[in-house]
């Protein structure tokens, strides 16, 4: 899909890699709606790009993602393009996980875009065209120590992804589902910088993701694993799941030193 001209609805827009991803948009010729929660950080985005609306709101909540929908078609008039990017992150040993926090990490990453994809989908199919961006995570195919929570939520958007894809397989509206390696960004905390460093995990810059993010639109992707050999460990781990479970022991060990510490 040819970004030039579209109504973007892009969520997370404030963040590490929203934010970049926005100035992109706006430079490849579209008008955005950009939702996140941080209002400051969100207005500063949006200062220096023409062409784009702020929807400061909570998407934790269906109610919270029905008024931001209702705000953004307000603004943009319609919609072509739902970016569901808004995304948090827990590194954490399972049995120190906080429930509220569990809860909140599955409403944020996956049931706000399932909440906001229910909103757009009408308009979409009602004009004949559409599409609908979910960013998942490598962690949303291989299930990583002391993310567990994380990895269900991405494990979940993969699936509805999969599965609406597929329900819209006849239709006019597309789905893309895009899943990064690690990006140095700011849902990576101290304690996950330091354990990345001394697992030597491969980390990108947000500027050549957010690169690789317009152009896996642009191409029309149905899914998209970003890095090597991180996108090869997806279809390994489909195959031969025990293989990447003893390739990873040694890592978890270094891993579970860090969650606990915080
Ligand atoms: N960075 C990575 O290593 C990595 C790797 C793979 C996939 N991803 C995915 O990429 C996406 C973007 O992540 P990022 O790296 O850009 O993280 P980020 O810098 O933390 O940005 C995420 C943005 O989402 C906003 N947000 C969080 N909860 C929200 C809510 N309830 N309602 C509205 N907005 C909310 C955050 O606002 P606040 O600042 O107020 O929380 C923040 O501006 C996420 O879905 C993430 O899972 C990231």
């Amino acid at each position: 899909m040819e970004i030039k001209g579209k109504r973007i609805v892009l969520t997370g827009a404030a963040g590490g890699m929203g934010s970049l991803l926005a100035a992109e948009l706006v430079a490849g010729g579209a008008t955005l709606a950009m939702v996140d929660a941080n209002a400051d950080a969100l207005h500063k985005v949006a200062a220096g790009l023409k062409g784009s609306h702020t929807v400061a709101g909570d998407l934790s909540s269906a109610e919270g993602c029905k008024v931001a929908a209702e705000e953004c078609l307000q603004l943009l008039g319609g919609v072509d393009l739902l970016i569901n990017l808004a995304g948090i992150n827990s590194f954490a040993a399972y049995e120190d996980e906080d429930p509220g926090k569990i809860e909140l990490i599955m409403r944020v990453n996956l049931l706000a875009p399932m909440w906001l994809t229910r909103a757009f989908l009408p308009a979409m199919l009602e004009q004949n065209s559409g599409r609908i961006v979910n960013v998942g995570s490598i962690f949303g195919s291989i299930g990583f120590a002391y993310f567990s929570v994380y990895s269900a939520s991405k494990f979940g958007l993969r699936g509805f992804s999969e599965a609406l894809r597929r329900e819209l397989a006849d239709s006019a509206v597309k789905v893309t589902y895009i899943a990064p390696r690690a990006v140095k960004t700011p849902i990576n905390s101290d304690a996950v910088m330091k354990m990345n460093e001394a697992t030597k995990t491969n980390m990108d810059a947000p500027e050549d993701v957010v690169k690789k993010i317009v152009a896996a639109i642009n191409n029309d992707h149905k899914d998209i694993y970003f890095g090597f050999p991180e996108s090869l460990f997806v279809r390994i781990n489909v195959l031969f799941p025990r293989l990447v479970d003893r390739a990873l022991a040694a890592q978890n060990r270094i891993a579970r030193t860090f969650a606990k510490k915080q």
